[in-house]
């Protein structure tokens, strides 16, 4: 990873680690490139984006439904798609070093928006453009296939040949008919899952920005092609508002669209919402993307497969094929979206010294998405504190993802939980089994409430609500 000024990408990735949200994947073998693994505080992260999205998509809207389908699927369905003949990459190599790099890259780093079809057609003209790395000489571009292959059975052979899913959404497209018949319902609706993708990208990298495994986080909206439009922008609002909604800065956000040349094949329009993220040069990249795919999937899928995919217009009795809009966000982008957004360095006075200072670090993520939703933190491990408190900590954690922390000075176990991002903070002290209250540090304000045990859940409820 390329180092920033400040370094902050350095410090989320130290943070990550040092705290259980994201490890290195394989490491005691000395790692596998690219790849990683949620750690006990990142699988609850991770989990809230995708509930988060869940409640947004599928819960709050009666015409989107849910779906689970499998990754492995019938090969023939990304000769449909288009995967097996256009999800490619321009590739070069140094000659040199024998890095690889991706075509498009090289020139985007350049100001140049590569045209995606001329590449395909005629290579880049990179002549002008050396290795990042060494400064040797890179070869022409060649195209490269995304699609990570494997083989079903004993036999490795061509008819064994399968391929791990490139995108959710032909899972969807696949099942359209199950689900119209199964859910008896009728144009306009969606079909949303999340589930794993793989790609064999050439250059993964910037920590879990872009891996070959991940996770994706898709809503395929069914409607008549004249509505098509209307609808895109109807998501387009939706998707930029559910990012705001969970606490990322409206100026750290923006808009991009795909010009003709740079679209996927498969798509009539395309969007993407960017932000910047502090690796690499610093530039707007995509966390999410929002396409208008017309009806080339489900026109491509009646072909390869011979099942007729239309429908039927109610009034005019004509049969036609439903265009598609697509929302598209990747959960483990979004994770990362979010953590770099809510990390924030604060300076605190270091003990009694005014003139010394401290940097902590707090993570503002939004309440819905923090990992821990409260601690429970007795000020003594001895007795009677220590019963209180686990008296507490037992009533919430039915409810609430809770932590127990009764080691270290308590300004620290403040800051440990700062760090995590946890809304609040519960101290039981000697007053406790006096007054039968607790004290209830918020993260962000510092206030703190003296809140009666019996009433401490419904305090919760209504604050983790706000
Ligand atoms: N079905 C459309 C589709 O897959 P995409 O722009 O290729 O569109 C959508 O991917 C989203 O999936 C991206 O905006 C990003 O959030 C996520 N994504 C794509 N490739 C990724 C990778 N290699 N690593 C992590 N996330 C990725």
């Amino acid at each position: 990873m390329s180092k920033t000024k400040d370094n902050k990408m350095e410090k989320i990735v130290s943070l990550c680690k040092r705290r259980g949200f994201i490890f290195p994947s394989s490491e005691i073998y000395g790692g596998f490139a690219s790849c990683y693994d949620y750690g006990p505080l990142g699988v609850e992260l991770k989990n809230n984006v995708k509930k988060a999205w869940w409640k947004t998509m599928v819960q709050e809207n009666s015409d989107v439904v849910g779906l689970d389908s499998s990754i492995l699927m019938h090969p023939k369905i990304w000769e449909a798609s288009g995967h097996i003949e256009g999800f490619t990459d321009p590739l070069v190599d140094c000659k040199s070093c024998k890095r690889r790099f991706r075509a498009d890259h090289l020139l985007e780093g350049r100001g140049i928006k590569p045209d995606l079809e001329v590449q395909r057609e005629a290579p880049l003209d990179l002549t002008t453009i050396k290795c990042p790395e060494c400064g040797g000489e890179l070869t022409a571009p060649r195209t490269f296939n995304l699609l990570m292959k494997t083989y079903i059975g004993p036999v490795e052979d061509e008819s064994a040949l399968a391929y791990l899913r490139g995108e959710t959404c032909q899972g969807i497209y696949v099942n359209f008919p199950n689900v119209l018949e199964s859910q008896r319902l009728k144009l306009p609706f969606g079909i949303a899952q999340i589930g794993k993708a793989f790609r064999n990208e050439i250059t993964p990298g910037n920590f879990t920005f872009r891996t070959r495994e991940f996770e994706q986080m898709e809503m395929q909206w069914f409607c008549k092609p004249e509505t098509a439009a209307k609808y895109f922008e109807d998501w387009r609002a939706r998707r930029m508002n559910w990012y705001l909604k969970l606490g990322v800065d409206k100026d750290a956000l923006r808009w991009r669209e795909h010009a003709a040349g740079e679209r996927a094949f498969y798509a009539k329009a395309a969007w993407d919402i960017e932000m910047k993220f502090p690796f690499g040069d610093g530039e707007w990249k995509e966390v999410a993307g929002v396409h208008n795919r017309g009806d080339w999937d489900l026109s491509r899928h009646s072909k390869f497969s011979g099942a007729d995919l239309s429908v039927r217009d109610e009034v005019t009795k004509e049969k036609f094929i439903p265009y598609i809009v697509e929302t598209s966000d990747g959960a483990d982008r979004a994770t990362l979206a979010f953590l770099v957004n809510a990390y924030e360095e604060v300076e605190t006075r270091s003990g009694d010294d005014e003139a010394k200072h401290e940097t902590e670090v707090v993570l503002r993520l939004h309440k819905d998405l923090a990992p821990i939703k409260a601690a429970v933190l007795p000020l003594s491990k001895k007795e009677p504190l220590s019963a209180q408190a686990r008296a507490v900590f037992d009533r919430l954690k039915t409810r609430w993802q809770c932590q127990y922390d009764e080691t270290g000075s308590i300004g620290k176990r403040y800051r440990r939980q700062d760090e995590i991002g946890t809304p609040y903070c519960i101290t039981v002290d000697f007053e406790t089994g006096t007054d039968q209250a607790v004290t209830v540090r918020d993260r962000d304000t510092m206030q703190q409430d003296r809140i009666k045990v019996a009433e401490l859940s419904a305090y919760l409820t209504e604050k983790l609500a706000a």
